[in-house]
């Protein structure tokens, strides 16, 4: 594997890592508040996020190299509201998506083939997880300040964890 593939890859396990951190903070936040439900699906966010950084550790593995963890960032573990917690999901899945296809873009120039399509399934999983972080950013902008509707809100965002 090239070099710049392989260092980005390691890259982006550390952002992987860095993500379940970010949804861990935000379950906690949200398991003080309490809005249960919320903190339930960031919880199950948090774990996927594990098992994305424990896929491309296992593919650098797959291509007999070593994977270097590197050091991972402190999340905010301050909110002032729902809002901004989900307003920051959402702006770090769309940083996650640049970065993956930044790695892409590096496959298909470096013309790694195995690595380009192994990142396809991760191209079509940021396209999942926007949606989702857009559909709950707008949802939690609509209830506002209405505390019924926004634990209405709660209980159906539990429901899908
Ligand atoms: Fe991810
Ligand atoms: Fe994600």
């Amino acid at each position: 594997m090239n070099e710049k593939i392989f260092k980005a890859l390691n890259e982006q396990i550390k952002h992987e890592f860095y993500s379940s951190y970010l949804y861990l903070s935000i379950s906690s936040y949200f398991e003080n508040i309490p809005l249960e439900g919320f903190s339930k699906w960031f919880r199950k966010q948090a774990n996927e996020e594990h098992e994305h950084a424990m896929k491309l550790y296992q593919y650098i593995l797959d291509r007999n190299l070593h994977v270097n963890l590197q050091a991972i960032d402190a999340p905010q573990v301050k909110f002032k509201s729902p809002e901004e917690a989900f307003k920051l999901a959402l702006e770090h899945e769309k940083k996650v998506t640049h970065w993956i296809h930044q790695i892409y873009e590096l496959a298909l120039k470096e013309k790694d083939h195995a690595t380009a399509v192994f990142l396809q399934w991760f191209i079509t999983e940021q396209v999942e997880e926007e949606k989702n972080a857009t559909d709950n950013y707008d949802q939690i902008k609509f209830v506002g300040d209405d505390r019924a509707a926004l634990y209405v809100l709660d209980q159906e965002l539990g429901k899908k964890a």
